[in-house]
């Protein structure tokens, strides 16, 4: 009997992404060095600074995290965005849990949608709208979800908060007033190894009323 195997839409957004990265190329992703010593538009000076151009060292990688124009260097295009937005843009709110799609620790907003940023090669997220938990809201600001996960404790050691939150901005942002079955189900495949998961539920369910009591107004 064929096994089925369960896929989440984050995990099919993921691995129609990496189909794609395999089988076209990725104009914003583009190699430094090989660029310097090919094209007739890059400057002596850029030729001397990366050499001959027969070794690619360095990959540039422009996308929109958190509403500002970035630019990611990868020497390998299969780095983890994960490993990107945590050491070279200094966002520490996404976590390494599992390192295989597997937890939801390292969560983003890919478009709006939750994607897995561990399993994300960087070189497949060129030219993408990323929101990480720090673009959410702010401080003096947050976002409702941020302000119930307060409210309710919901974390106790929070390590999980990020993908819970991440996972749940996604589903509040495309179901107005949902069930406690709704979202439960939503937050299925974020694991939670302190067993918080009732506290995060009423954060999640409180965020959702005060969501919608703010569009209603
Ligand atoms: S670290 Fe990415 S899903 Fe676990
Ligand atoms: S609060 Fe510790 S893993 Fe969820």
């Amino acid at each position: 009997m064929e096994a089925r195997v369960f896929l989440s839409p984050a995990r099919r957004i993921q691995l129609d992404l990496i189909a794609r990265l395999e089988t076209t190329s990725v104009p914003e992703c583009v190699p430094i060095v090989a660029l310097a010593a090919s094209r007739p538009s890059c400057s002596q000076a850029e030729r001397d600074a990366h050499g001959d151009g027969t070794k690619v060292v360095v990959a540039a990688i422009k996308l929109t995290v958190n509403g500002e124009a970035r630019v990611l260097q990868a020497d390998d295009p299969n780095m983890p965005l994960l490993y990107a937005l945590r050491d070279q843009l200094g966002l520490h709110g996404l976590h390494f849990g599992c390192g295989l799609a597997q937890c939801g620790a390292c969560t983003v907003l890919y478009y709006g949608e939750a994607l897995r940023s561990c399993v994300m090669p960087v070189s497949a997220v060129a030219g993408a709208e990323i929101v990480t938990l720090e673009g959410l809201g702010t401080p003096e600001k947050p976002h409702p979800l941020q302000q119930a996960f307060i409210d309710e404790q919901a974390a106790q050691c929070g390590y999980c908060i990020n993908g819970m939150i991440m996972q749940a901005a996604s589903f509040l942002a495309k179901t107005k007033r949902p069930t406690e079955d709704h979202v439960r189900q939503a937050l299925a495949g974020n694991l939670c190894k302190c067993g918080t998961h009732v506290r995060i539920l009423r954060a999640v369910m409180r965020a959702a009323e005060q969501m919608a009591l703010s569009t209603e107004r």
